[in-house]
């Protein structure tokens, strides 16, 4: 069934993944059958029925400008895939309560920020906003609970993109269970990104019968992302979440390691992803697996935004609560309830994709 109704979002962060966002609704919001579009309907929903209406950030070469032109400034650097039309959002102050690493700091010019949870509440209220995406930068906890707490506030379901433990919190679970919210995350799992793709092959060799010994995941990238991720600290997090989701696709303990590695400038909005895989078949026979995946980072987190987002309006008309285990399994890498690839897939297509 189609659904008659607006989904109005509200992000924080205006980033590279905004940039996606922002250029595939128009993309596709305007023609669904071009290619490229993973599922045309989620929950009854189409692209088109998906609006932004409002977006904040820190920086202040964007703060103050309009979302269309924001998304392109500096150190942005998805591509220009579509010739935007404003749709009139001017990208507003955003809440900052961590320190920023010391790479952030010099990438992005720092607004005067003082803005308080009440004050994103207030505007997420007047613009009338039913989803919240967090897709600010690794490594602001606080922040991303901050905002987290504004979409409570407001009443809006909330959506966290980065690696911040949201969902691991009680009293924010609670709270959005109490109000009949969705609360989704953490840490989106990109479509065809290192992570998927690392599991994808683990579950291969599993159901093929070879025992999975040893395996690792090296992520190199050109995007700010993966800059203020080689701080010591983000970069340890982000290792131990990235690992986290490879070693549940297999039913047993083995050895591995998945992290951001480095940052090199020229790469861009690309990434490369090195993997290195080591099982045993019959009679303890070697299997090595010792290749690399290229792909765009920002863009390779465009279908699955989009899908989630549709998903959780369909799940809040339709009384799902507070963290809804086959959205987060389907689309990030921390989630409450492990699942393997194919039975995430699987539960959110009896659900969403029908
Ligand atoms: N494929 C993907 O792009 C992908 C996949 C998985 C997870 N993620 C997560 O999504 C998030 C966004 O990724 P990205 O590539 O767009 O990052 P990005 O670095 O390009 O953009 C982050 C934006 O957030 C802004 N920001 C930082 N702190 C803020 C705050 N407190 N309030 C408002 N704005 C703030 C920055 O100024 C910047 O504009 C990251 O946390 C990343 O880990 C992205």
């Amino acid at each position: 069934m189609i659904m008659s109704e607006r989904i109005r979002i509200a992000i924080a962060g205006v980033g590279n993944c905004a940039s996606v966002l922002i250029q595939g609704l128009q993309y596709y919001g305007k023609d669904d059958t071009l290619p490229g579009l993973w599922h045309r309907v989620v929950g009854g929903f189409r692209v088109s029925d998906i609006e932004i209406v409002e977006a904040f950030d820190i920086d202040s070469n964007k703060v103050g400008l309009d979302l269309t032109e924001a998304i392109f400034m500096p150190p942005n650097n998805v591509a220009k895939y579509v010739n935007l039309k404003s749709f009139g959002v001017k990208v507003r102050e955003g809440i900052l309560l961590d320190r920023l690493s010391p790479y952030l700091k010099q990438a992005i010019n720092l607004s005067n920020n003082e803005v308080s949870i009440e004050d994103i509440a207030k505007i997420l209220i007047e613009g009338k906003v039913d989803i919240f995406v967090n897709l600010i930068s690794s490594g602001m906890d606080k922040s991303s609970y901050a905002y987290a707490k504004a979409a409570l506030q407001a009443k809006c379901s909330f959506i966290n993109c980065t690696p911040s433990p949201i969902i691991s919190n009680e009293e924010l679970v609670k709270g959005f269970e109490d109000s009949k919210l969705v609360l989704i995350g953490d840490d989106l799992m990109s479509q065809f990104g290192g992570t998927v793709f690392h599991k994808g092959i683990l579950s291969f060799m599993h159901k093929r019968g070879v025992k999975v010994l040893k395996s690792y995941q090296l992520d190199v990238g050109g995007g700010l992302e993966t800059l203020n991720t080689i701080d010591e600290e983000i970069k340890a997090n982000k290792r131990i979440l990235k690992t986290n989701a490879i070693i549940s696709e297999i039913p047993y303990e083995f050895e591995s390691v998945a992290g951001t590695t480095d940052y090199v400038d020229y790469l861009g909005n690309n990434r490369v992803s090195y993997f290195w895989i080591e099982g045993e078949g019959f009679l303890g026979s070697p299997i090595k697996i010792d290749i690399y995946l290229k792909t765009r980072d920002g863009p390779n987190a465009g279908n699955i935004l989009l899908d989630v987002i549709r998903a959780v309006q369909f799940a809040r008309r339709n009384g799902y609560y507070g963290l809804v285990n086959e959205i987060c399994n389907y689309g990030f890498k921390r989630s409450p309830k492990i699942m393997n690839l194919d039975e995430s897939y699987q539960r959110f297509k009896e659900i969403y994709l029908r």
